[in-house]
């Protein structure tokens, strides 16, 4: 039997409260007042216009929505925009450079055709990014790169051209700081 709660109309909506965050969002601070149940991932793409985020199961499992929080992987799906708040955020936009050349990783991607429908791709690529640029050595072997990406689903590869890809994103990185390094 369905039971009623004494006085309270049962279309009863009580709006959310909302809070104003202020985020440095891929090198930009940009403030915004949003409901304090607002996810970072929507708050990413509908905010801010950043679909680059993709959101997949909504509940840390698949990895489609990963981006860097502070340097460091994380789930935006499982991150209140309130509690992203003064925090450094970086998404897949960032990656690319002003004249659209590629990121290391991203053309390590192309180069070794690791994504069929992309769909995981943004989140598989800020995770092996944020792997590349912390401190010290990683694991490239397959195991090692394996564990790497276990928390990015992936519903069309099969995998074993992301394991090329990062090894490969690693070379070119490689690649890259000793080029920066002889000038
Ligand atoms: S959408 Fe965040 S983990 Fe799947
Ligand atoms: S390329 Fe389709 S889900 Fe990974």
């Amino acid at each position: 039997m369905t039971q009623r709660v004494a006085n309270v109309p049962v279309n009863a909506v009580s709006p959310d409260p909302t809070a104003t965050v202020r985020l440095h969002v891929n090198g930009e601070e940009v403030e915004r007042t949003v409901s304090v149940r607002m996810l970072l991932s929507d708050f990413l793409r509908h905010e801010l216009g950043l679909t680059g985020t993709h959101v997949g199961c909504e509940h840390g499992v698949c990895g489609a929505c990963t981006v860097m929080i502070d340097g460091r992987a994380g789930r935006s799906c499982l991150t209140l925009a309130v509690q992203a708040n003064g925090h450094e955020i970086r998404t897949v936009e960032s990656l690319a450079g002003p004249e659209g050349d590629l990121h290391p990783v991203q053309e390590a991607f192309k180069d070794c055709h690791a994504l069929q429908c992309g769909y995981c791709t943004p989140g598989m690529i800020m995770n092996v990014v944020s792997h590349l640029e912390a401190d010290g050595d990683l694991d490239l072997t397959d195991e090692g790169i394996r564990d790497m990406l276990s928390g990015n689903l992936c519903r069309c590869t099969g995998y074993l051209n992301i394991v090329s890809a990062v090894r490969r994103a690693a070379e070119l990185t490689e690649q890259s700081h000793t080029e920066q390094a002889g000038g």
